[in-house]
C-alpha cells in the first residue's frame, strides 16, 4: 500500500537548547531563513506524503501559524509586487495537508507516536523527527519508502556515527541482508558502552507498520523515564520482521547547539546568494 501519511513529533521540551527553546519550540528555530520544521515538511511532501500529523505540545501557535495562510503578509507582498516571495509564502500553506494533535505531557518519543494511533488507522506511515534535518537530493523519506516497498516491513533509518556518539542514540543489533540493509534483531536505546552492538545509530526517519501501536501501548518508561520508541521497535522486531536501512544524506541534529550551528553554516554555504560573502567572512574570522 502506498505511504501517504507521516507523523512529525514536535512536542519535546528541547532541554538541550534552553533558553532558546523556552518560549519558541526548537523545531521553529531557523536554518538560514526557514524554520527547521519547514525543511522536514518539505522532505515529506517531496516524498509523496499527502497528510502530515504534527504532534505538538506547548507553544503550538507558532507552528500552526507558520503552516497556515497569512492574508495580511500575502496582501502586503502583492501590493509591493514581490511576487516571488508571495508564491513562496503561499506554497508553505498549500504543499501538503497538515493536521495537529496535542501530546498532553512530554512522556517520550514513543508516547508522542502513540498519540497518532487514530489518525494512522491500519496503514504503514512515515515518521520524521521534528529536530532532525537530512540534506539529500534524493529525500531521505523517499529512500525509506523504496526500502519499505521492497521488504514490505517496518524500515528503521540508521547511519554510522562516531564511536563516542553511539551512547546518545538507539543502537542496532542485526545482520546485513544486503549492502546497507539489516534484519533487526534488537535495538537498545542510549546503550551503556558494553551494550553497543554495532556502529549503526537509529536516527530520525522511519517507515512503521501499524503494529507499532500495540507494542507502544505495552511499553513501560525506559531510559530517562520516557516511553521510548526504540524499546517498542525492539519488541515489534520479536513479532514481525523489521529492517534497518542505511540512508544517504547529511544529517543535522537540530536539538543540539552544535548541530544547529553546523546546519546554519552548511545551508548558508549552499545558498548562492550567501556563499561567497560567508566564505570570505569565515576565512577572515578563522585566521584570528
Ligand atoms: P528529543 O529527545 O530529541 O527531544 O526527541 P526533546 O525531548 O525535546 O530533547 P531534549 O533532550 O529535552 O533536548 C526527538 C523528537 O521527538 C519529539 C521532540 O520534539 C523531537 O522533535 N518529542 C520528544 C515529542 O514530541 N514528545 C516527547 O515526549 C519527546
Amino acid at each position: 500500500m502506498k505511504i501517504t501519511k507521516a507523523v512529525i513529533p514536535a512536542a519535546g521540551l528541547g532541554t538541550r537548547f534552553l533558553p532558546a527553546s523556552k518560549a519558541v519550540p526548537k523545531e521553529m528555530l531557523t536554518i538560514v531563513d526557514k524554520p527547521t520544521l519547514q525543511y522536514i515538511v518539505e522532505e515529506a511532501a517531496a516524498s509523496g506524503i499527502e497528510d502530515i500529523l504534527i504532534i505538538i505540545g506547548r507553544n503550538k501557535e507558532t507552528i500552526e501559524n507558520h503552516f497556515d495562510r497569512s492574508p495580511e503578509v500575502e496582501w502586503a507582498l502583492e501590493k509591493k509586487g514581490h511576487l516571488e516571495e508571495l508564491e513562496e509564502i503561499r506554497r508553505i500553506s498549500t504543499m501538503v495537508n497538515i493536521h495537529y494533535i496535542r501530546q498532553p505531557e512530554p512522556l517520550g518519543l514513543g508516547h508522542a507516536i502513540l498519540c497518532a494511533k487514530t489518525f494512522i488507522g491500519q496503514e504503514a506511515f512515515a515518521v520524521l523527527l521534528g529536530d532532525d534535518v537530512i540534506y539529500s537530493p534524493d529525500p531521505c523519506t523517499s529512500q525509506l519508502i523504496r526500502a519499505y516497498e521492497k521488504y514490505n516491513s517496518s524500515i528503521i533509518g540508521v547511519q554510522r556515527v562516531a564511536k563516542e556518539d553511539l551512547v546518545k542514540y538507539g543502537n542496532l543489533k542485526g545482520d546485513a541482508v544486503e549492502d546497507g540493509v539489516y534484519r533487526v534483531e534488537a535495538l537498545v536505546e542510549k546503550p551503556q558502552p558494553q551494550e553497543i552492538y554495532s556502529e549503526l545509530a537509529v536516527l530520525g526517519r522511519h517507515i512503521l507498520t501499524p503494529g507499532i501501536f500495540k507494542t507502544l501501548e505495552e511499553t513501560s518508561p525506559g531510559r530517562d523515564g520516557e516511553i521510548q520508541l526504540t524499546d517498542a521497535l525492539s519488541a515489534l522486531a520479536q513479532i514481525e520482521e523489521i529492517y534497518a536501512f542505511e540512508f544517504q544524506g547529511r544529517r543535522y541534529d537540530l536539538g543540539s547547539k552544535q548541530g544547529f550551528l553546523e546546519a546554519n553554516i552548511e545551508y548558508a554555504l549552499r545558498d548562492e546568494e550567501l556563499r561567497e560573502s560567508l566564505r570570505e567572512y569565515l576565512r577572515k574570522t578563522l585566521t584570528y
